[in-house]
């Protein structure tokens, strides 16, 4: 077995490692008590994640370098990013005894590194963080960069803070059981990395996608790695999304908000096929005003439709979504200033801008004859 990569994010005072590989859960101990103040933490994971051996495989191999740790489970779902659920997690951690050097390690997907990231921040006024991601999407994605967030009923993550993680262990085996769907949704954003920064990952892809979604595990650990890297350099560059880099990771997402919104943030949808689909619809943007070249876009649609990823809206709504609904949200989007549309838009695969004023007449005639 290789031994696992490592990626920086790279930031002044807070750096931190992602480590990516196979077997980093009974490895845990050796991989983060070099980062921990105290050889003792609190995990915090979903009942979903409870239910699997994750949790148990994790506290051994904390135990084996004399971490010792206790486990608090919040039902799973998004309704637990939740101010209230936050509450009770904080006095359930509190209850056991917590100091600053007491560390908290979210265990599961973006919801569980969400919630315990902001209960981290806040603990104490901030004690270590540790992130061991489960799902593909937090693997690639939520697990990187600080972001930290519950919802508000005004709308999706308004309430939280940045608080990068001391370290993030990326256990591909810990993908064992996740569900088909959960794995493909979240390769979504994985390959999102690629249409926005790298063209010869996504050729990489294109070849291997298939072999490692199947289970591969050295294609997993290459593509995490290679993906996880893109979005770490963003991070550093513009940790707080104020110099328009980072906003680039949010490709495909303003269509993709849209629907999840109308959809219901539930099964129906799920986050990665919403960015899928926001993303096939960001390139038929991107060609509509001219920015894209039509073959790049057809590359990156016919690659992620093979990958049974959806692409056309009619495949989640057969009659489609009323288009002064979709821009009715579009213009509330966080990214959207004074009701101007703002977009994320492909230059040709691995090159992406932030572009503001996107004429609206233009969005409504994609969404009222996508091609
Ligand atoms: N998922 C987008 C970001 O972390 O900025």
């Amino acid at each position: 077995m290789s031994r696992e990569r490592s990626i920086r994010v790279e930031l002044e005072g807070r750096g931190y490692d992602i480590l990516v590989g196979r077997g980093l859960l009974e490895r845990a101990g050796e991989l983060v008590r070099p980062v921990l103040e105290s050889p003792r933490a609190v995990v915090v994971t979903d009942s979903n994640v409870a239910d699997t051996d994750l949790p148990g495989r994790l506290a051994r191999g904390l135990e084996r370098e004399g971490v010792r740790s206790r486990t608090v489970v919040v039902p799973a779902g998004e309704a637990s990013k939740s101010m209230e659920r936050l509450a009770s997690l904080l006095d359930a951690i509190l209850e056991g005894g917590a100091d600053r050097r007491l560390a908290i390690v979210a265990l599961g997907g973006g919801m569980i590194g969400d919630l315990a990231g902001l209960a981290a921040a806040l603990l104490l006024r901030g004690v270590p963080f540790v992130q061991v991601p489960t799902t593909l999407l937090a693997q690639v994605d939520s697990s990187v960069g600080g972001k930290t967030a519950v919802n508000s009923r005004f709308g999706k993550n308004l309430i939280g803070a940045f608080y990068q993680p001391r370290r993030v262990l990326v256990d591909v085996d810990a993908l064992a059981s996740l569900p088909r769907r959960e794995l493909v949704a979240g390769y979504a954003e994985l390959v999102k990395h690629a249409f926005i920064k790298d063209a010869e990952l996504f050729a990489w892809l294109e070849k291997h996608a298939r072999a490692m979604l199947a289970g591969d595990p050295e294609l997993r650990c290459e593509a995490i790695a290679r993906s996880v890297a893109i979005k770490a350099a963003v991070v550093a560059a513009d940790e707080c999304e104020t110099l328009g880099e980072r906003a680039l990771l949010n490709f495909g997402h303003t269509f993709a908000h849209a629907y999840e919104t109308l959809t219901g943030y539930g099964s129906e949808l799920l986050h990665g096929e919403a960015v899928a689909l926001g993303m096939a619809q960001a390139f038929a943007l991107s060609v509509r005003l001219g920015r894209c070249p039509q073959e790049d876009a057809a590359r990156a649609v016919a690659h992620l439709a093979a990958l049974g990823l959806p692409t056309r809206v009619e495949q989640v709504r057969p009659n489609g979504f009323p288009t002064e609904d979709v821009l009715a949200l579009m213009r509330r989007d966080k990214k959207a200033s004074e009701g101007r549309l703002t977009f994320v838009l492909s230059c040709g695969i691995g090159r992406a801008e932030l572009v503001r004023d996107v004429p609206e007449n233009e969005v409504a005639a994609l969404l009222a004859a996508p091609p």
